[in-house]
């Protein structure tokens, strides 16, 4: 490929052999810093995909540098019709400086050249800064996708009937089993093809991709990492990639994928079987709860005995929704010439809202918010009570292209 000058001080270019240590280091340190990590470094453990993803496709992995010095890479991958990309990361001193979009541009041109219809990527769903960079690219959020994971059980072994791994196949026979492989992926989604992840795995010894037949066809599979080196790293068993050809029986030969997965799980050593490299962050703290207004008057005693949100509760999440219905309960209700003030994230709301029935936040944005009331005497502007915050979160997650609506 050729040489890319994308920005006057950075220079996009495939990653080469000598860049993968800075570009695991990066990768480490740039999820580790936006996830909070207290050892940025350690974000992966002994799993890798630095290596195993360059040695597989090195054509498929760009590199950013500044001055001599790698700052950035994106990987690429090629499944025949679909592509994705990722892991991006940049190194932390130089976000939104424009180094990922720098990547970006080129990554583009890439799937272009393939011939890629599809493109997709993960990311963080309650994340502006990685929406909002996607959306550049023509890249809208769709679906939210479950993070499963289940400890292998402590059952002896048993052998799953006509499931194998894709290590026991002959040499001879393996160009045969992935193009039974392309033909499974085909038939779920036209010109799907993960031969690239079954060849690495059996190449680079990153786990095994196990095989379930029926009648001499291939019924399913799943392309499995496992151990140190691996996407999954020790102890853990990632399904990177499974599919079950299509048919009133697949549900039946689905069960006997997990079951074949288990098992292999289990022999590999593994504790736990993961669908995704297992990522764990905490949400940002709620907004505190406004500070009373200097000067106010402390509440009389004993006018109010229970003073509180009723709804929503403390931690509830509002689904793929801007309205979030709320209440505030006072006992006893609300005294004449009393009124009650209800503050979101530290701003009042304009309007009065009555003791002890519903009342709806509208155009409530996704995120992490605190809700509070307190009560005002209408003739002192005193504040009389005032409750507890309560903390509530919004998603949206389907928020869609203009394109689709
Ligand atoms: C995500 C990541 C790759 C972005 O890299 P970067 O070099 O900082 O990205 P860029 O500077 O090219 O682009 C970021 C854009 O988002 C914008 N942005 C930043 N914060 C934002 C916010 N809160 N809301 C909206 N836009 C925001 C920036 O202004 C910039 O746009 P601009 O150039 O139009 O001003 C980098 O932050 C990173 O490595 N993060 C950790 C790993 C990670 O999350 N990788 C991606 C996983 S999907």
């Amino acid at each position: 490929m050729a040489m890319m000058q994308a920005r006057s001080d950075i220079l996009v270019r495939p990653l080469v052999e000598s860049d993968l240590g800075d570009a695991a280091r990066i990768l480490c340190v740039a999820f580790g810093t936006f996830l909070g990590l207290a050892d940025p470094q350690r974000f992966l453990g002994d799993a890798d995909m630095v290596r195993s993803r360059w040695r597989a496709q090195p054509s498929g992995v760009l590199a950013a540098e500044h001055n001599g010095k790698l700052v950035g890479s994106n990987f690429i991958a090629n499944w025949g019709s679909f592509g994705f990309f990722g892991p991006l990361t940049t190194e932390p001193e130089y976000w939104n400086r424009g180094v990922a979009q720098r990547l970006l541009v080129p990554t583009m041109e890439i799937f272009k050249r393939w011939g890629t219809r599809h493109m997709g990527l993960y990311t963080f769903a309650d994340s502006p800064k990685h929406l909002a960079l996607y959306q550049k690219f023509g890249f809208w959020p769709r679906d939210l996708v479950a993070l499963m994971a289940k400890p292998v059980g402590e059952r002896p072994d048993t052998s799953v009937p006509d499931t194998v791994p894709f290590s026991a196949v002959s040499p001879e026979a393996r160009p045969g089993v992935l193009a039974a492989c392309r033909e499974v992926t085909d038939a779920n989604f036209r010109g799907l093809d993960v031969g690239i992840e079954v060849r690495a795995i059996a190449e680079q010894g990153l786990g095994d991709t196990i095989l379930v037949w029926k009648d001499q066809r291939l019924a399913a599979f799943a392309a499995c990492h496992t151990g140190a080196g691996s996407e999954a790293g020790s102890g853990v068993c990632y399904v990177k990639f499974a599919a079950v050809r299509p048919g009133p029986r697949a549900s039946e030969d689905f069960v006997r994928l997990l079951a074949g997965v288990e098992t292999f799980a289990r022999t590999a050593g593994a504790q736990k079987i993961t669908v995704q490299a297992a990522q764990t962050y905490s949400t940002p703290a709620a907004p505190r709860a406004p500070a009373q207004r200097p000067g106010a008057v402390l509440p009389p005693r004993g006018v109010y005995s229970a003073c509180t949100i009723s709804r929503p509760t403390n931690d509830e999440v509002f689904m793929n929704t801007s309205t979030v219905p709320a209440s505030v309960h006072l006992e006893p209700g609300v005294r004449p010439g009393d009124r009650i003030a209800v503050s979101l994230d530290g701003a009042a709301i304009p309007a009065n809202v009555p003791s002890d029935s519903e009342f709806t936040l509208t155009a409530v944005v996704r995120g992490t918010h605190a809700l509070s009331a307190t009560v005002i005497e209408e003739a002192t502007g005193n504040v009389i009570c005032q409750t507890p915050s309560v903390t509530f979160h919004v998603h949206q997650p389907t928020l869609l292209s203009p394109a689709r609506q």
